[in-house]
Formats: C-alpha cells, structure tokens, sequence
C-alpha cells in the first residue's frame, strides 16, 4: 500500500517480509541495488533492528524524530539483506504523519518504504500522484493530504567517527550542524554512489529541463514553447510560456512543498522544454537545488 508522510508518499511493506519487500521493487521497477527505508513509529523499536547508534545520530533522533531525517545504522540480523541491498547499514527514521504514526503503532512491524514512484521519476507529494503513476499495481492508497515538507528526508551516517550527510534533504544541514557541529556533506552525484538516490538522473521530468538563468534561457529559447519554473521571480505567462513560481514571496519552504507538484504539472504542459532557475543556496534550497540539478537535461 502507499502511505503518506511529511516528505513524500511512500510505497510500504512489511520491512521483515521478504516476499511483501520483492514486490515493492517490482512495483516500482527499482533495480534490487537500491536499498530502502525502514519506518519505524518508535525510536525504541531500534533496539530489535540495530547494533548500535552512535551518539551524535542518537541526538539527532531525539531531536529530529518524528521528521524528515534517515539514519544509516549497522543492522541486526532481523533486517534482510534485500531492504539493505546487502549493506551492513539500514536506513531507519521515524515519519511525522499523524495516518502513518497511528498504522505504524498498530503493527507489529516496520514498514520498508521507498518513494511511491517508478524508478527515475519525481517523487509523489499527493495521493493523486501515486494513483497517476503506479495505478492498478498499488491495491491501497492512504490519503494523507498533499506533504507538508515535500521533500524526501535528508540521510545520515557516520563515516571513521565523522557524521556525513549522504543525501540533502527535508532536514537542512544547518540545523543537523546547530545540533551535532560540523558535518560531512556527500558531493551531488557521483558514479559509484554510496546512497543510489545519488544516481545522477533521479527526480527528472520526461521533459529536457535546463537550468540556468531564466532570462538567458528565455532568450536561447526564443520560438519554443516553454515550461518555465522560477522562484520569487516574475515572468510573463503567455501563449508560448507557461510559468510556474516555487515561492512568489520568496520562501524556501514553500518552495519545497511545491517543487515536485510544479515539476510534474509543467511536464504534463504541451511544451518543448522546461527552464529552471537555482533558488538561495541555504537551508532547504541546498535541497531543492540537488533535486533541481539532477533533473537537469545539462546540469
Ligand atoms: O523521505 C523519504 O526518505 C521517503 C519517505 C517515503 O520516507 N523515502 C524515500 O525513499 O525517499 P527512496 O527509496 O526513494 O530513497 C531512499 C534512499 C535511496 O537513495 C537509498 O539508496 C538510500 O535511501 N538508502 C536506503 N537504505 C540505505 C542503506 N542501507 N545504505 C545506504 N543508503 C541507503
Ligand atoms: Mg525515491
């Protein structure tokens, strides 16, 4: 079944169920390389599924859970090895949606969930997104209302006693730092990614997007139609151009939550191309820009 959380929908099955684990990557048509998150609704239900944590990734729970934050921890054997693509570490964190809490109290179980979108394709931020890509092949969707983060959680591990952000994310690196110090940040994508949803076309529309200068852009396009997605940025909406802002007034979070809605909606426009611009390169816009850039036709 699909199940919503703060950052997105994700696609969930019993994390101990080999056979329930198997059909979420045939569902999503994910390469059995690509490990997945478990969904936990108690951070006391880490003792059955990990070794051990290390203290700055406890303080981070404690602060940061339920929430759009994922931590790399050495599994127990409990965990199978396909939900962690045969890593010693499983991915656990604890979603803030008050429909998933309340399921994931009522089992006996963690839920292993990735993204509820074929792989490669932007990630689910409504109900109605997951019915529109996945369909037939998901029996359930519990309708949780659009996400509220709407970006996926940002993941961390600890690497030779140094906490290292693998994937940005929901949680901003500021405030992991405010919290533990000076982090580790994994560079955008790379051709033996540690964590797959570094792999460089992830999140991309159907649609070649470019990113740049919207005005520059503008300009090289001129005679195509064009899917334009700014930030606090105003373009003319006419017969050529179909815009789209991320945040008229300037805010990063809202930008977030609608980022992959946008993306979705100007691919789904008869147009030729998407233009993009970068947003502030702080808090959630590290994240949004990572999302941004490995959409990108040329990055
Ligand atoms: O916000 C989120 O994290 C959403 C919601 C549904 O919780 N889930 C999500 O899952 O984004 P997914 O599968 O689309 O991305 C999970 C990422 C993948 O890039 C995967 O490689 C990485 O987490 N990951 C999972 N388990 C891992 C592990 N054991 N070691 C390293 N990376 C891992
Ligand atoms: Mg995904």
């Amino acid at each position: 079944m699909a199940i919503p959380t703060e950052t997105v929908y994700g696609l969930a099955a019993n994390a101990l169920d080999i056979n329930a684990v198997t059909r979420v990557f045939e569902v999503k048509n994910r390469p059995s390389f690509d490990p997945l998150i478990v969904h936990i609704a108690d951070i006391k239900a880490l003792d059955s599924l990990v070794l051990s944590t290390p203290e700055p990734l406890m303080k981070l729970a404690q602060q940061f859970w339920p929430g759009p934050l994922t931590l790399l921890l050495p599994k127990k054997t409990l965990v199978p090895d396909l939900v962690t693509s045969g890593s010693e570490r499983v991915a656990i964190r604890i979603p803030n949606h008050p429909l998933t809490l309340a399921l994931l109290q009522s089992l006996d179980f963690p839920l292993a969930a990735p993204s509820a979108n074929p792989f490669g394709y932007i990630s689910p931020t409504t109900a109605q997104h997951v019915q529109d890509q996945l369909g037939e092949a998901v029996p359930y969707i519990l309708d949780g209302g659009p996400c509220q983060v709407g970006l996926e959680s940002t993941i961390v591990g600890m690497e030779d006693n140094i906490p290292v952000v693998y994937r940005k994310g929901g949680l901003s690196v500021e405030s992991i730092e405010s919290l533990i110090g000076p982090v580790k940040v994994m560079a955008q994508s790379s051709s033996r990614p540690e964590a797959p949803g570094m792999l460089h076309s992830h999140y991309a529309p159907r649609k070649r997007l470019y990113l740049g200068d919207i005005d520059i852009l503008l300009n090289n396009f001129q005679g195509n139609k064009l899917g334009i997605l700014t930030f606090n940025h105003l373009v003319q909406q006419n017969e050529t151009n179909y815009v789209l802002d991320l945040s008229p007034s300037g805010d990063l979070s809202e930008a977030a939550r609608n980022l992959f809605g946008y993306l979705r909606t100007l691919d789904q426009q008869a147009v030729d191309f998407i233009i993009a611009s970068k947003v502030p390169d702080h808090g959630l816009g590290k994240a949004i820009n990572d999302r941004l850039t490995r959409a990108a036709f040329i990055a």
